[in-house]
């Protein structure tokens, strides 16, 4: 999906203040789905007002769930009347969290269609693992060119390795596995403190889940669950982009709201650059990134560094002293946004898809981007805010689909960016 609007920056401004970070959007959309588990209402705090968020309620209201807004990023949700039939495939092949609809929707119904679920171009994100893991549980799954059936005469409890670690599908199976009849083993699970998050309000409500946190999931199968209010947790991957930000702008700049425990290693790695931060239970503050020293880099799964803000701080990078490798090991096309950067002045070597060798630090000059996916959207937003002179950045729906309120907060911080509608 793309609009016509853009964001048009005058990069080099000084910043500095206060950035709030807002609700996490890959656990917002994952416990908005879970209350389709109950026919009880749910309360949902801290939900952040993003496009991937408005997708799921427009999915969820044509399932027939009843959803109001109550203010201040508080919705409540209502399935009474959920109804798995009315699925609209057109909006749920748009986000990949969709996917997570397959569970609670399987426990109703004996016979789903489901589309290719979508989300960002980072790589080929197949679905075989998810597909394995209902075949265990007893489900059939056959495939056309446009859609997958999947077929139930119940789920059932099942032994399920991952044999390599994925965050919707430990979610995906997790959800599914609640309701199921008997006993489900989870190996190799994802530890993303989102999924603890999503199996932590489960649990609340009456599922049986053990070992919340490693790297087992044992779920008992129950027969019903309760709703009740949740609050999601602070959005570690916008704390991060912020703070590549305060970074690579070398800004005095505090960030609020957020779970620094969340962010161990990417605060590590900023130490070893020579970053002073001020970290707090809640916030982060930069106090001054100068003369930062380059540093390797390489994503891995939680507690590893994060693969959603491996672009940030390659942006961070090309202001840092020296040679650093960038290897992202999580996605085969994640890296490909670096082009813009050297489009920019940056120097970067893709060494292969996965690798690229930066050597810094080298000015950025505004130029006309076009935002590829979310995280490499925000990176060239942070790119254009350290850069002279201007940068225009067009498919912004990619961006908005992730982060709340961009332009207010940044311009709050004393950033010259405006959203223009062409
Ligand atoms: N994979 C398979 N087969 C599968 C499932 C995954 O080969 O059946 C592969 C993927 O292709 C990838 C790796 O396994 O190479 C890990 O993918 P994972 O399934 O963990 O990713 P995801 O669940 O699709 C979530 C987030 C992503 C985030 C990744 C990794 C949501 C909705 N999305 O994706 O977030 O990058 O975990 O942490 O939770 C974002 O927010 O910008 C974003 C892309």
């Amino acid at each position: 999906m793309t609009n016509m609007s853009k964001y048009i920056i005058q990069g080099g401004k000084p910043l500095k203040g206060t950035i709030s970070v807002s609700g996490a959007k890959n656990m917002a959309t994952k416990v908005m789905v879970a209350c389709l588990l109950s026919d009880q209402v749910m309360t949902v705090k801290n939900v952040p007002e993003i496009e991937d968020i408005n997708r799921l309620l427009e999915v969820l209201t044509d399932l027939g769930v009843k959803t109001s807004k109550l203010g201040n990023n508080t919705y409540q949700l209502d399935p009474k009347n959920f109804d798995p039939r009315n699925l609209n495939m057109e909006l749920v092949s748009k986000f990949r969290a969709s996917i997570l609809l397959l569970g609670p929707l399987l426990a109703q119904y004996k016979e789903i269609k489901f589309p290719h679920p979508g989300g960002c171009t980072i790589g080929k994100r197949p679905i075989d693992m998810f597909i394995e893991g209902f075949k265990k549980m007893g489900v059939s799954v056959s495939m056309d060119e446009k859609y997958y059936t999947f077929r139930s005469q119940g789920l059932q409890g099942a032994d399920i390795v991952f044999p390599q670690i994925t965050v919707t599908g430990t979610e995906t199976l997790l959800l599914a596995a609640v309701k199921a009849k008997g006993k489900t083993k989870l190996y190799n699970v994802a530890q993303e403190p989102e999924v603890i998050a999503l199996a932590e309000y489960l649990n609340k409500q009456g599922a049986k889940i053990k070992g919340i946190g490693t790297s087992i999931l044992e779920i008992d199968g129950v027969v019903s669950l309760t709703n009740g209010e949740v609050d999601v947790i602070p959005d570690r991957i916008e704390a991060g982009s912020f703070l590549a930000l305060a970074c690579a702008s070398n800004s005095n700049l505090k960030i609020t709201n957020c779970d620094p425990e969340h962010l161990r290693v990417p605060i590590t790695l900023l130490e070893q650059m020579g970053v002073k931060m001020k970290v707090n239970s809640n916030s982060i503050e930069v106090l001054s990134a100068e003369n930062i020293q380059a540093s390797n880099l390489k994503t891995h799964e939680y507690p590893g560094f994060p693969t959603d803000i491996q672009a940030p701080f390659t942006v961070l990078l090309t202001q840092a002293h020296g040679q650093s490798l960038i290897h992202e090991t999580i996605f085969e096309g994640r890296l490909f946004y670096t082009d813009f950067l050297n489009r920019m002045g940056a120097n970067i070597i893709m060494c292969d898809p996965q690798r690229v060798l930066l050597t810094g630090p080298t000015k950025l000059k505004g130029k006309k981007l076009e935002s590829p996916d979310l995280r490499a959207g925000i990176a060239m937003v942070i790119a254009g805010l350290i850069a002279d002179g201007t940068t225009e950045i067009e498919n912004i729906y990619q961006i908005e689909r992730g982060y709340e309120n961009l332009i207010d907060k940044l311009k709050a911080i004393g950033a010259q960016i405006i959203k223009r509608n062409d």
